[in-house]
């Protein structure tokens, strides 16, 4: 995540605290909330940022740093490759898809709470190597890609193959942006971990303080057959599949050695205590090949050519050597797993007798590890950007931008009170038709999947036309609205469904009484399913106050922009497809501030037939008919600062519409680079 999330973090953590002052008045509030809604729009803006003009220079610097001898930390075999490139790979591999957290993207492992991480041990030494390049760049290099760039050039460095290098990172100025990763009470509020060790998404890790599992085995149990599970599932909460998982261990473990060395001479004595032979990070010791500073096949050669036995090691911990002793090379619990799974182990021959599978997997793999929580490859800076890969959802060109949007709009806004026998909408107070409520509920639902985590998700695409997206629960019914938009996309083929469905959304808004929103037809759609990388439903939160509060945060909303667009229009028919009761309001052809007023103006009591409904009941106790609210909606008016915000919209309809039409553009917009 990056600064501009933490703007937006701080911003809304400024809001909430404000909210309370009895001192201030809501002038200047508002003045506050423009404030954090630019912080949300610069996305759009040009980047400032000048490492671009810089990374081949930086390279050279890297490529020197590597094989300069630091006194403070000896280089293992005269060079500091395998430190940087487990460096690169614990920074990014934080990274995970249940909601697009973690990534190197913020260089937090700098700050605690990834700084004390049992895993990432020893990790400042590679920093301090650094540091004089950073220095030297100053503000035109990040530390994450530098972090980024040392791990390639390491690579390339020592042999190995690289795709190429996104750049454009930016630096957290702290590790706020972690503390959802764990250990912390935000951690432990969105999804606590009862067995550290067996740790469930939307965790990344099995054990939290490790970057994936346990190299010693599942709870430091040394059987290499319950690691396979551990491995598939931790790596796979990462987006990676096995040929990606075992070309990355492999890869990885090509290089480099673990420490655990307190033999000769003994730990805790002479000028090298704690480092150089004596270094003790994971307390695992030694290499994997005979040749760690050459990228090679040994990995898989080594796995296949020995019986590999258990043994302590020297620093207490259970490891893998061969049995004859005949070389000093040694596996992890996770690395012998490898070899115990049908699928694993057809990879490790395959990378075994097959050096340009091995070269090309692993370049590929690399680049989607260190790259997939930078977004769409046009977030890349720099001169050796590859093109878009697959994780990166790629799109075609736009096509919509000659189509005549005056007259899409004149021809959505007839269909918005139009027969259709195609599916059940809305009626309005006359009785009539209405489809406006469905076509807001089509927008949202495209929009809202955007996550400024990875900056993934967005009605670009229109991937809710496919697979998974489609079959969300609160997406039934969508494909009907779909097939009744489908008249006007016969008519005009060049405008993309991506924008289609949000100028539907906007011309429904604004013919029910919305501020005017501009529109640009600049989206393109996925050309199937199949090659765009879905985001995650995100259903797994125990109760609606966390999932508001996690849910604003992933999607870069401030708390007036969330509240606002929760008072969108909301359809009847929809809510009862999704399993409610129906809506708050009887008719949602008319777009007003009602939704505010009803919130704190009814006693809402929970519904018998649906724990998830509120149902509003008046003073003497009797039910309102038709008025019903969901959990999400009574957290609006159970967290105070919140409240503060339903109060100010529920008294001045005019402000309410504003901040809506400023949400609503932002949310259309957050997903176009
Ligand atoms: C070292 C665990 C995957 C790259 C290590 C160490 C451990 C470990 C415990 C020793 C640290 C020390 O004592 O210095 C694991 C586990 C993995 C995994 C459990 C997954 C099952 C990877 C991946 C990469 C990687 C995917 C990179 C693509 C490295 C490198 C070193 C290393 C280069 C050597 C560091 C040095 O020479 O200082 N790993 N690792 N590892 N790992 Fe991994």
């Amino acid at each position: 995540m990056t600064k501009l999330s933490q703007v937006a973090f701080f911003a809304s953590v400024i809001a909430f605290a404000c909210a309370q002052c009895p001192h201030m008045d809501a002038m200047k509030r508002r003045d506050t909330i423009r404030l954090e809604n630019s912080a949300f729009e610069s996305l759009e803006s040009p980047r400032t940022y000048k490492g671009m003009e810089i990374f081949s220079e930086v390279k050279e610097d890297i490529r020197k740093a590597l094989k300069t001898p630091r006194e403070e930390w000896p280089a293992d075999y005269g060079h500091y490759g395998g430190l940087m490139i487990r460096g690169a790979w614990h920074c990014a591999g934080t990274y995970r898809k249940s909601d697009g957290r973690g990534g190197c993207d913020g260089a937090r492992p700098r700050f605690a709470p990834e700084l004390e991480w049992e895993d990432n041990g020893n990790l400042d030494n590679s920093r301090i190597i650094l540091e004089p390049i950073k220095e030297k760049y100053g503000d035109d290099l990040s530390w994450a890609d530098l972090l980024v760039l040392t791990g390639n050039v390491a690579i390339e460095d020592m042999g190995g193959p690289v795709l190429g290098f996104c750049g454009g990172r930016m630096d957290d100025a702290d590790g706020t942006n972690s503390l959802p990763l764990g250990p912390s009470t935000i951690q432990e509020a969105i999804k606590p971990c009862p067995v550290n060790g067996k740790c469930e998404t939307p965790l990344g890790q099995t054990k939290i303080g490790l970057i994936y599992v346990n190299p010693e085995g599942v709870m430091d149990e040394p059987d290499p057959e319950k690691s396979v599970h551990a491995i598939r599932d931790s790596f796979g909460r990462m987006g990676m599949n096995d040929s990606e998982t075992v070309v990355l261990i492999g890869g990885g473990h090509t290089y480099g050695k673990a420490h655990g060395a307190c033999e000769d001479p003994p730990c805790g004595e002479g000028e090298m205590k704690g480092k150089g032979n004596n270094t003790v990070t994971s307390g695992l010791e030694g290499p994997w090949t005979t040749t760690p500073t050459q990228w090679d096949q040994e990995y898989f050669t080594n796995l296949l050519k020995y019986d590999w036995v258990k043994f302590k090691g020297p620093g207490g911990r259970y490891q893998f050597k061969p049995s004859d002793d005949s070389v000093h090379i040694q596996m992890f619990t996770t690395d012998v797993a490898l070899l115990h799974d049908e699928s694993y182990l057809a990879l490790v021959r395959k990378y075994a007798t097959d050096k340009e599978a091995l070269d090309n997997d692993f370049k590929y793999a690399w680049y989607k590890l260190v790259t997939r929580d930078m977004g769409p490859r046009e977030r890349c800076h720099g001169e050796d950007i590859p093109p878009a890969q697959p994780f990166q959802n790629p799109l075609p060109e736009p096509s919509s931008a000659t189509v005549d949007v005056p007259a899409i709009k004149g021809r959505i806004a007839k269909l918005l009170r139009a027969e259709t026998e195609i599916l059940e909408g809305d009626k309005d107070t006359e009785g009539k038709p209405y489809y406006g409520a469905l076509l807001v509920h089509l927008a949202y639902q495209c929009a809202s999947t955007f996550r400024i985590t990875d900056y993934k998700g967005g009605c670009n695409g229109a991937a809710i036309r496919f697979v998974p997206q489609k079959d969300w629960p609160e997406n039934v019914g969508m494909d009907k609205v779909l097939e009744f938009l489908g008249s006007v996309h016969a008519d005009y083929p060049d405008m993309s469904w991506a924008d289609l469905i949000v100028l539907a959304g906007e011309v429904a808004l604004v013919e029910a009484g919305g501020e005017p929103m501009d529109f640009n037809a600049v989206r393109s759609d996925a050309v199937s399913g199949e090659h765009y990388e879905s985001v995650e439903l995100r259903d797994y939160y125990v109760n609606a106050t966390v999932a508001v509060r996690d849910s604003m945060d992933v999607m870069g909303l401030t708390p007036d922009q969330f509240v606002a667009l929760m008072g969108r229009p909301r359809s009847n028919s929809q809510m009862k497809r999704i399993g409610l009761l129906g809506s708050y309001d009887t008719d949602p052809s008319h777009f007003t501030n009602e939704y505010y007023q009803l919130l704190l103006n009814s006693t809402w009591v929970q519904s018998e037939q649906n724990e998830h409904v509120y149902i509003a009941e008046d003073s003497e106790g009797v039910k309102i008919e038709g008025t019903h609210m969901t959990d999400w909606d009574m957290v609006l008016i159970n967290v105070p600062e919140l409240k503060e915000i339903v109060s100010e919209f529920a008294a001045d309809e005019k402000w309410f519409k504003e901040v809506f039409a400023e949400a609503w553009v932002a949310l259309m917009r957050a997903d176009l680079f």
